[in-house]
């Protein structure tokens, strides 16, 4: 199939949809990729760098949108690139369908197929590779603050010099989501003393990890609304807020407000009266602007100066570092076509079936398939509810998947196994008896310690099972090599042991290996 890549022609949009470096991984996927000419010159990418990738370069998007299959853009398509679209093409890219209802009904008219990279499922962990969101997110965050730096008249980090002491700026970052995390890293980093609210209070050590202090508002509400997102809180908790927030205000030399809750118009945190307690030359970087703003004073798209504060509302801080940008967007999209194409035949397979990919399809060969229904997501540890507590069932004899033995059922499972524990202490030899002793106990250990671990802990209990691989290893070691006796002559072990412990070895050393392989991988993540 041929992979389109028109120029995004919203205004100051300098992000492109693939970089060449994509274009070479989509084509060991079999795809076939055309290139408008200066799709990317925006982001610093030539064209000549992609016909060096293996593009084709067309002069116009007329020629992409009539020639495509699939059709990578950013921004959601015109009414003028819709009209150029071919019937039953596919569109990858952000769509927004709730703030788009006529380009959704354009899109079904053309019998499009649309996965909306903004409806992702982030939740799933799956998901975390193709999720464009975050990454623009978190280079919105870090280019939040660096137009701090730039509208602001001082250093961020505290010197002291020959003509004086210079104090470190103060950076209150209000909502410290994907945005506000990457904001309050940069900052930090910069040398500046940052602080940061959320009413999500579970992501204060995320704050301090990176670097901030969280500030707490004086009063007990849970904010969390779910999936880690917000929810709207009362009436006390947003009147406790506000004067916490004019206190930093008085404070703070850079505020950064990224709050929001999806699908609600933004909080207004930062009212006209705190500004006007500002230190002048402060600098408001509003990232919320687009949704109304979280400062009440922000013009979108704008910077503007109120009371002495330079009020910085730009909507396209991720295009505003289009290079990276267009690297991290592109690599979404290619994970995206990767799961979309398992079998690397240069043919996509929108299935439905797949949870991540269900959830972006938004519209399906002109059928509107949005909103998607929610996605299964292992299931988190029940809580025990309190009516089977106080009433058992009577009559239960056995029990299903996840409910608790009946008080019967366990007399009886223990009985049994108290016979055959009894026959075995009778029958076998007494060398059996100690190592059977000693695997029966390991086996009840080992239920205990595994059995009530949440899927979220899986990978930490891999290092639990290395170390139970490595005794397995020494075990089989022994077994293949065993002591010389006490003439010095060694032991000979049969045949079948020896060919079990090989076995044992080899699968243990799988385990071990691919364990450590693993954590390497995890610890990778977090290093810089
Ligand atoms: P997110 O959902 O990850 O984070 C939002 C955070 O705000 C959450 O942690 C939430 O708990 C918090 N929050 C909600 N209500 C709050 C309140 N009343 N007080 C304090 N905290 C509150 O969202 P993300 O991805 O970090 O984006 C943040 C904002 O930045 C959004 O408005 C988004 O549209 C915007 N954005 C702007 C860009 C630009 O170019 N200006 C680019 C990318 C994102």
């Amino acid at each position: 199939m041929l992979i389109g890549v028109p120029r995004e022609i919203a205004a100051g949009e300098k992000r492109v949809a693939t970089v060449p470096d994509v274009v070479e991984k989509l084509a060991k996927l079999g795809f076939t990729v055309a290139v408008q000419s200066g799709a990317g010159d925006a982001a610093n990418f030539a064209d000549d760098t992609y016909r060096a990738a293996g593009a084709q370069v067309l002069p116009s998007a007329a020629d992409i949108w009539s020639t495509a299959d699939i059709v990578f853009k950013v921004r959601p398509p015109t009414p003028e690139e819709v009209a150029l679209m071919r019937e039953g093409q596919t569109l990858i890219g952000f769509v927004w369908p709730a703030q788009h209802p006529e380009l959704m009904q354009q899109l079904q008219a053309k019998g499009a197929t649309v996965l909306a990279i903004d409806c992702l499922p982030r939740q799933l962990s799956r998901a975390q590779k193709m999720d464009a969101l975050t990454s623009m997110a978190g280079i919105s965050g870090y280019r939040a603050v660096i137009e701090a730096a730039n509208a602001f008249g001082r250093f961020f980090n505290g010197q002291i010099t020959a003509a004086g002491k210079v104090p470190p700026a103060k950076v209150f970052i209000a909502g410290a989501g994907v945005a506000g995390l990457a904001a309050i890293g940069t900052a930090a980093n910069l040398g500046a003393i940052v602080r940061a609210n959320d009413t999500r209070a579970e992501v204060a050590d995320q704050v301090k990890s990176l670097g901030g202090e969280f500030v707490k508002v004086d009063y007990e509400e849970e904010g969390s609304g779910g999936g880690g997102y917000a929810k709207v809180m009362s009436e006390g908790f947003q009147a406790a807020q506000r004067a916490m927030y004019a206190q930093q205000a008085k404070d703070a030399d850079i505020i950064i407000t990224t709050a929001l809750i999806p699908g609600k118009p933004a909080p207004k945190l930062i009212t006209a009266e705190m500004v006007q307690t500002m230190k002048p030359g402060s600098v408001i970087v509003d990232m919320a602007a687009e949704q109304g703003g979280n400062c009440e004073l922000t013009v979108p798209g704008e910077a503007v100066v109120r009371h002495g504060v330079t009020i910085v509302g730009y909507t396209d801080l991720a295009s505003r570092l289009a290079k990276q940008a267009s690297t991290l967007y592109s690599t979404n999209l290619l994970r995206l076509t990767e799961e979309l194409c398992k079998t690397k035949d240069g043919v996509i397979n929108v299935n439905f079936e797949d949870d991540a990919i269900r959830g972006l399809t938004v519209v399906k060969e002109g059928a509107l398939t949005w909103p998607a229904p929610a996605p299964k997501l292992p299931a988190a540890p029940a809580a025990k509810p309190a009516a089977a507590v106080a009433a058992p069932k009577a009559s239960s004899h056995g029990h299903g998947p996840g409910e608790p033995m009946s008080a019967k059922t366990l007399a009886i499972v223990f009985s049994v196994g108290a016979v055959l524990f009894a026959l075995v202490g009778a029958y076998a030899p007494a060398s059996f008896l100690s190592h059977f002793t000693v695997f029966v106990l390991a086996c009840f250990v080992g239920y205990m310690v595994v059995w009530n671990v949440t899927p979220s802990l899986h990978t930490p209990l891999m290092s639990v099972t290395n170390a139970i691989s490595s005794i397995i290893a020494i075990g089989a070691l022994v077994q293949i090599a065993p002591p010389l006796d006490t003439a010095g002559a060694a032991n000979r072990p049969n045949t079948l042991i020896l060919a079990m412990a090989v076995i044992a070895l080899v699968l243990t050393a799988i385990n071990m290996f691919g364990g450590f392989a693993v954590t390497r991988r995890m610890l990778a993540m977090f290093r810089k």
